[in-house]
């Protein structure tokens, strides 16, 4: 009972550590139960982990588990290939797909993986007088299939060089089928309890030398330099876990005035906007098959990003974020002043007032990406000449008018467009100007008020950059709040260096090579409500219905949850014989980290990251060690749906797991 109680209460711990500075981390990670070393993690010298890890088709995560290249991504993260490699006749999205050999394998045209080479501080460099571009240009002259960048860390008060070596021959090998590779599809995207098999693999091919080569029927199997050993012992709540990947944008350091227009304006505004669409397409969906099929990408897109901000700002109310960073911001300025810096009060104090500035704009910038920049101005003569257009129409018009009337409603905050303008009070609402540009773009898409429209809109966009000074959405930056934002980060950590803390800060995400560590756990969903952290199979076969799409499983995983068939991969779990499916723990991840690797205490691959609970999304903003959590898919069910679904007898790098030792 009480070691129980100790586990459930185990903290999580935050960060996103660089691999080559980890071993400022590693005491800590060993004493939360990891067996290994610093350079076990990076390495420039032999052969480390990273050497297994690589950044998925740029913006995915992706792990070598053979010495043959095969890779392990998630589902989610192959989607696209698998779709463009699906016809009709060859449905591998709705069907799945097995190369029985590697003669089966399937090119996927435009998929290429990137290594880290190697990782450097160049601020000295740059500081020296050097470029970024020089930097980055000689880097890239070192080796074949060579890419470099300068990457800012801290608001660019540091900057990396990050040199990796990219493949472009990559192939499928092996997808799911949807039914459980998207299992739960939108339903329980970013929820627990949480049953799909979001995995497929790949082959990285390479040339004879074991080089970077274009694609070509004799390339060979990559030989790499790592490649993680998989357990099929499982994880049990408590268990030391360390996930290694590229996770892309986090905003740990932001003013508590942007949390605020987060959390009041930003986020509300894009899920009304939101929120409409997707009851509008939604309907379009329920209304015809087809239809559900050819908004079914569209729908996902829109609704994951939706979902995750209803949590976030859940999140950010629960949390108190906004009230507890004023606090800390004063309490900083104030610590700093007494420590001798007294110039924190007026760097806070431009911060808002910039902020304060930059703020239409910003917002302006969002609602136009969420409003009028979603349609077409002019739809191309192939998707006119579809037949299924006819049936779209409506929708398609339903949308126009949807975000003409959204934009008009809630462009508050800058002079509106002129073109704009004119075409509302010309047909006497939102509404008519959207159908009347609606249909031109249907049936006569070169028609000069479409160019005159888009291009008055492109004329804002250019204004919004101009004033805020970056073409870049992230961060809810301006230029000068970036410099401002560097001196705050340099404050903050001399202020975490007096109180003998710095080595708690990391840098935000910013799609760069990434450790996170923590431990396997449930947690306190809502009083009284306890979330284990495994699912099993049962709990799919729980949810299996026929009539419902997302939840309708294969007949063949039917057959064997009856038959009870599990082979090597059942478990004991509550006195049930079972399939392990997907397990929680207490690592920070965000975008970027699909796919990537989760690892136990000796650096072998239990599972395959590819979510958040619901209520951690604000994580990005503050990460609550109570109940942030991220979802793996258990390698033992990659395994057992390989080896049963699969049936994986002609997967040769990984023969030896289906054969029970001893
Ligand atoms: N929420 C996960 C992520 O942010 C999975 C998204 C894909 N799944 C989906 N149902 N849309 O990417
Ligand atoms: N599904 C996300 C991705 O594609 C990871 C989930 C998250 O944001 O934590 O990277």
């Amino acid at each position: 009972m009480l070691a129980a109680a100790a586990l459930r209460t185990a903290a999580a711990d935050p960060g996103m550590w660089l691999p080559s500075l980890i071993g400022q981390r590693i005491d800590d990670m060993r004493a939360k139960g990891f067996r290994l070393t610093a350079e076990d993690i990076y390495s420039v010298n032999r052969a480390s982990m990273k050497d297994a890890v690589v950044l998925f088709n740029g913006g995915c995560t992706g792990e070598l588990v053979s010495g043959e290249g095969l890779l392990l991504t998630n589902h989610h993260c192959g989607y696209g290939a698998i779709q463009a490699l699906s016809s009709v006749e060859n449905d591998f999205l709705t069907h799945g797909f097995w190369a029985r050999s590697r003669a089966e394998e399937l090119p996927a045209e435009g998929v290429y993986v990137r290594f880290l080479v190697r990782m450097e501080d160049v601020t000295d460099r740059l500081a020296a007088g050097e470029t970024a571009q020089s930097i980055a240009e000689a880097a890239r002259r070192e080796g074949k299939g060579y890419r470099a960048s300068v990457e800012p860390m801290y608001y660019g008060t540091q900057h990396f060089l990050f040199v990796y070596r990219q493949y472009d021959d990559v192939r499928l090998v092996a997808a799911p089928p949807s039914s459980i590779g998207k299992f739960g599809g939108d339903t329980d995207n970013w929820i627990w309890p949480r049953h799909t098999g979001d995995f497929s693999v790949f082959r990285i091919y390479a040339g004879a030398d074991n080089e970077p080569a274009a694609y070509a029927a004799d390339n060979v199997p990559y030989r790499p330099a790592r490649h993680f050993a998989i357990s099929t012992q499982g994880v049990r709540e408590g268990d030391f876990t360390m996930i290694y990947g590229f996770p892309g944008n986090t905003q740990q350091y932001i003013l508590s005035d942007v949390v605020k227009y987060v959390q009041e304006c930003s986020d509300p505004m894009k899920i009304a906007v939101r929120t409409a669409r997707l009851d509008l397409i939604a309907a379009a969906q329920r209304s015809d098959p087809a239809l559900r099929i050819h908004y079914a990408a569209k729908h996902a897109n829109i609704a994951n990003a939706w979902k995750k901000w209803q949590g976030e700002v859940l999140g950010l109310e629960r949390l108190d974020t906004y009230r507890r960073k004023q606090e800390s911001e004063a309490l900083f300025a104030h610590a700093m002043g007494d420590a001798g810096y007294g110039e924190y009060h007026e760097v806070l104090a431009e911060l808002r007032r910039e902020f304060a500035r930059a703020l239409p704009y910003y917002y302006t910038r969002e609602l136009l990406a969420e409003t009028l920049r979603t349609v077409a101005y002019g739809y191309s003569a192939e998707e006119r000449n579809d037949p299924l257009f006819a049936r779209r129409r409506p929708v398609e018009r339903a949308l126009y008018e949807l975000v003409f009337e959204e934009y008009a409603a809630r462009n508050t905050m800058l002079p509106a467009i002129p073109e704009f303008e004119a075409g509302v009070a010309r047909c006497g609402s939102a509404k008519a100007y959207a159908d009347r540009i609606f249909e031109l773009a249907a049936n006569d898409p070169a028609h000069a008020e479409l160019t005159a429209l888009k291009g008055g809109i492109e004329r804002l966009g250019r204004e919004i950059v101009a004033q805020l000074g970056t073409e870049s959405l992230r961060n809810f930056n301006s230029a000068r709040m970036s410099e401002l934002y560097a001196d705050y980060v340099t404050g903050l950590r001399r202020w975490a260096a007096l109180c003998g803390r710095e080595g708690d800060m990391f840098p935000d995400a910013n799609l760069t090579l990434r450790v996170a560590y923590g431990s396997v756990a449930g947690y306190e969903y809502a009083d009284g409500t306890y979330h284990e952290p495994q699912t099993t199979l049962d709990g799919i076969i729980a949810k299996d219905d026929p009539s419902v799409y997302d939840y309708d499983i294969p007949q063949a995983l039917r057959d064997l949850h009856a038959a009870k068939d599990y082979g090597r991969w059942a478990v004991e779990a509550n006195g049930r014989r079972t399939v392990p499916v997907c397990f929680l723990a207490t690592n920070q991840t965000t975008g970027g980290n699909s796919g990537s690797p989760i690892l136990d205490a000796d650096g072998r691959l239990v599972g395959i990251n590819f979510d958040r609970t619901w209520r951690s999304t604000m994580s990005d903003i503050e990460f609550d060690p109570a109940i942030c959590r991220n979802i793996s898919v258990d390698i033992r069910y990659v395994l057992f749906v390989m080896d049963r679904i699969g049936g994986v007898s002609f997967l040769c790098d990984l023969l030896h797991l289906f054969v029970r030792a001893g």
